[in-house]
Formats: structure tokens, sequence, C-alpha cells
């Protein structure tokens, strides 16, 4: 099973680029056309988080525009920039967005992965959060399917990136969050975004990652004290690939204008 991720596409209105410079509306048809022309065909696209930009209604439905032409079925999540209600009336036909007790978390059940997608917004705040509604609906989840591979995303990571303006607020319900999957050995992922960068680290018992953002990056600087700044390194998506023999493997994948491949000789 394969499972493609982007995340972080940060849509704005038309005509509108994001700090008056970036095109991200380009950077997601881009991406589009990437994973469209997979072949291998991901089984499924999720979408962690950050859809669009301001939350806004016309962004959403520029942000529908620009998925619509994905061949594979895809899954949206939210993020902190993202509003539940406009989501979820620019999709009325994504019921799986209507979720749990209003919140926008759901199971995707059809494939040897079982697929989880929690709702980490905070409303006006840019932490992650996991209540105790949202936790309690993990550990229900998880506790009906023990013998099911599961993989789980969620648009902020539950842990600090080093990063010391992007790890400000820290994720409110984060111990309890790594708790539950550590009670649940089913679980071979936690799968973000938010950081607009790859990272991977051991967590509640598992392995956990973030994305790259389709757009634009949060550039590294490890200083103590730096400020936030974004950087146009290449975009990527990830590939998460399931064999029952290994478990997942994740290629992240720059996207770009690169010469064809090569033969070695
Ligand atoms: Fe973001
Ligand atoms: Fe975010």
């Amino acid at each position: 099973m394969l499972v493609a991720q982007i995340t972080d596409c940060h849509i704005r209105p038309p005509g509108k680029l994001i700090y008056g410079a970036v095109d991200t509306a380009a950077y997601l048809a881009r991406a589009v056309a990437a994973l469209n022309a997979l072949d291998p065909r991901p089984d499924i696209v999720i979408v962690t988080g950050d859809l669009v930009d301001a939350g806004a209604p016309d962004e959403y439905a520029r942000l529908r525009e620009l998925l619509s032409p994905l061949v594979m079925p895809w899954r949206l999540l939210a993020g902190n920039h993202d509003d539940r209600e406009n989501l979820r009336a620019a999709f009325p036909d994504h019921n799986y967005l209507r979720g749990d007790g209003g919140f926008v978390q759901y199971a995707l059940e059809d494939g040897p992965l079982r697929l989880l997608s929690l709702d980490s917004l905070d409303v006006g705040a840019a932490r992650g959060k996991l209540c105790a509604d949202r936790l309690a609906w993990l550990d229900r989840t998880l506790s009906a399917a023990p013998e099911r591979p599961t993989m789980i995303f969620v648009h902020h990571p539950p842990f600090a990136s080093g990063v010391e303006k992007l790890d400000g607020d820290p994720f409110y319900g984060a111990r309890e969050f790594a708790a539950i999957v550590a009670r649940h050995p089913q679980v071979e992922r936690v799968a973000a975004g938010h950081l607009h960068r790859a990272t991977t680290l051991r967590w509640g018992g598992t392995v956990a990652s973030t994305c790259p953002s389709t757009a634009h990056q949060f550039a590294l600087d490890l200083r103590a004290g730096a400020p936030l700044t974004y950087v146009l390194e290449p975009p990527a998506y990830q590939l998460h690939l399931w064999r029952a023999d290994q478990g997942v493997l994740t290629h992240t994948v720059p996207l770009g204008d690169f010469p064809p491949p090569r033969p070695l000789r």
C-alpha cells in the first residue's frame, strides 16, 4: 500500500501571494501534477493541514480547484491556519470531515494499513492541541482494532523541532498522546506537517515524522533566539510505502524541474 502525504499548502485567494512573494497555488499545482504522474499510483493522498492560509471561503474554493485534478482519492486534515466550518462548507461531499464531536477526526479502513487522522487545531493559537475528547477518540479507535497496523496523521508534530520560534508554545496534550500511542504497538508511525521541514524522531514507542511543505520551507536555524524565516528550498512530498514484512518506509521526494533520470552507464 502506498500513501502519499502533502502538507502546508497555505493557499491564498486568487492574485494573493504568501508573504507577498510565494505563489503557493502554483506550487500546489506542481505537486498535484507530480503525484498524478507517479507509477505505481498512490492508493491515497493525505493533505495534513494548513490547507489554506487564513481559513477563508475563497481560499478553500481555490484549494478545491487545485486538488480536484488528483486522480487518486484524497483526504484532508485541519491545521492551525484552517477553519473547520469553512473547510466543511467548501467540501460538503467529503463526509468524513464531519468527524467526531465537531472535530475533523476519522479512520480510513480500506487498505491493509489503517489510517487515522487527528484534529490538533486549537482555535486562535498556533500550537497543537489534543483535548480529552480527541484523545479518548484516539484511544477508543486504536483499541477497536489492535491487530491492524495503523498510521496516524496529525497536523502538529507533538515534539520540539529545535527551531526555537517554531517550538514556542508546546503541543497541549502531547504527553497523554504519547502515552496512548505507547499502549498501542500497532501504531507504525505518527506523521505530521506544520514544521515545513522533514524531521524524524523516536516518540511514543513508535516513529514520528514531519513532511516538508508543498511551497515554502522554514529555514533550519538551531541558534537560540533566531528569528523564524522562510526559505525557498525544494518543496517535497512524502511517499509512505507499507509492506507487511517491513512496516512503513518513507521516501521524501523533492518537487522541482530536475533533469530526467539517466542510466548508470
Ligand atoms: Fe504551515
Ligand atoms: Fe501549521
